[in-house]
């Protein structure tokens, strides 16, 4: 059983759910980093931007659970819209569904959608003749009815919107780049222009590669540029290790040591919420796990082709986001996941080894890897990779053994 922490009644156990949504008792750990967004969100909007799976929606699920004083919200993956239509659409339903007097207080949405109330059909809201509605249109009434009603009730409004270079990548797609331009501008001026509505957006892939290809074809515009920059990370490694032990228990599983393999468990994997839910629920409950016998399932889970740990798009997405420097991304990542921290002229030297490169494009495809999550940069000047065990799951899938 699973008791709410905010009953004052401590967690004990927990059974293993990767990737599934959690009852927000069972999202660990994450409170400075809320409050901190809280306090960030009284005078601007927010983009949170890490690595998928880390557990940005977990997030995004305790804060609409347990909302600060004063603040209505709404949260929506948006990743799943593929049209600028469908996007105003859900801010307006969504507004509606949690505003006190429901569609009611919309007022200029009524003006706009008529008697018909805006006959929805396969996705889009129609005007009474039958055309659709203009998307920024719905957008901007939906803005100004919510500014309207939440100033009544001296509230404030916070859209949760999840995975927005999503959207705006299918936008692309479908719409045209134009479209996806518009939909990052409105959201920009419409959270500018209205102060009772804030915004929290996610990004699992960087919105750098989105933005590319948009600014290639002439996009100026740095939609984000206001917005506070968060990056949650991974777990505080007590929470991490809280988490694992939760986990073990809530499994019945047994250890010799259950401090340290909970220990174990925790940093092998980077303290990634996910993955500790992932390697808990491969361990069998017939056996007693000492910390090498976790090392070792571990590894066999992360040499299995077949796995289902969501590596393999770190190695897929090279092609599509690196195209032709491809390789030496591919020759920075071999080279430091067999070497841990590196200075920049180890790292030259060891690609130097590889292939012949200038010295400015390494910088720059090394400071690319740093923004998509595969590495960090230290104050120091030393480059690792970000999550340990995406490290540990290189240098096995690619047979390079780890240099002392
Ligand atoms: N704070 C947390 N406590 C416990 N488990 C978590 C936590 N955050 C994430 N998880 C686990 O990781 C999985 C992925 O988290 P999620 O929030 O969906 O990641 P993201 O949105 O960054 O891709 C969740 O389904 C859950 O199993
Ligand atoms: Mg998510």
């Amino acid at each position: 059983m699973v008791f709410a922490k905010r009953l004052g009644i401590p967690l004990k156990t927990i059974r293993t759910n990767p990737g599934g949504q959690l009852d927000p008792s069972e999202i660990l750990g994450r409170d400075e980093l809320i409050q901190r967004i809280w306090n960030v969100l009284e005078g601007r909007c927010v983009y949170m931007n890490d690595l998928r799976r880390i557990g940005k929606t977990q997030i995004m699920v305790k804060m609409k659970a347990e909302p600060a004083p004063g603040w209505v919200c709404v949260k929506r993956d948006l990743g799943r819209f593929h049209s600028a239509e469908e996007f105003a659409r859900s801010a307006f339903e969504d507004s509606a569904e949690v505003l006190t007097g429901g569609k009611t207080v919309m007022r200029k949405m009524a003006d706009l959608l008529g008697q018909a109330g805006g006959l929805e059909i396969s996705g889009v809201i129609k005007l009474p003749d039958g055309s659709p509605a203009p998307w920024k249109e719905v957008l901007q009434r939906t803005f100004q009815d919510i500014s309207e009603s939440v100033a009544k009730t001296n509230q404030r409004m916070l859209f949760l919107w999840d995975e927005v270079p999503f959207l705006i990548d299918n936008i692309a797609k479908r719409q045209g780049e134009q479209v996806a331009m518009e939909v990052l501008d409105a959201i920009r001026s419409f959270t500018q222009d209205f102060d009772k509505i804030r915004v929290l957006l996610t990004g699992s892939i960087g919105l750098h590669h989105v933005l590319k290809s948009l600014q290639q074809k002439g996009y100026m515009g740095s939609p984000l540029n206001r917005m506070e920059l968060v990056r949650p990370g991974p777990l505080d490694p007590n929470d991490a290790i809280g988490l694992a032990s939760y986990l073990l228990q809530g499994e019945s599983i047994r250890t010799d040591d259950h401090q340290a393999c909970t220990q174990f468990i925790a940093s092998s994997v980077g303290n990634v919420p996910f993955y500790i839910h992932k390697l808990i629920s491969r361990l069998p409950k017939s056996e007693t796990y000492s910390v090498q016998r976790l090392g070792q399932i571990l590894d066999s889970e992360l040499a299995d082709l077949n796995n289902d740990w969501d590596l393999e798009h770190y190695r897929v997405r090279l092609g599509e986001y690196y195209r032709e420097d491809e390789p030496l991304a591919l020759a920075i990542l071999d080279a430091v996941a067999v070497q841990s921290k590196m200075n920049f002229d180890r790292v030259r030297s060891a690609v130097a080894n590889q292939m012949t490169v200038g010295e400015e494009k390494l910088r720059t495809v090394l400071k690319l890897l740093c923004k998509d999550h595969y590495l960090e940069h230290s104050h120091d000047g030393l480059y690792q990779y970000y999550i340990a065990v995406i490290a540990r799951w290189w240098r096995i899938s690619r047979d390079l053994k780890e240099l002392e």
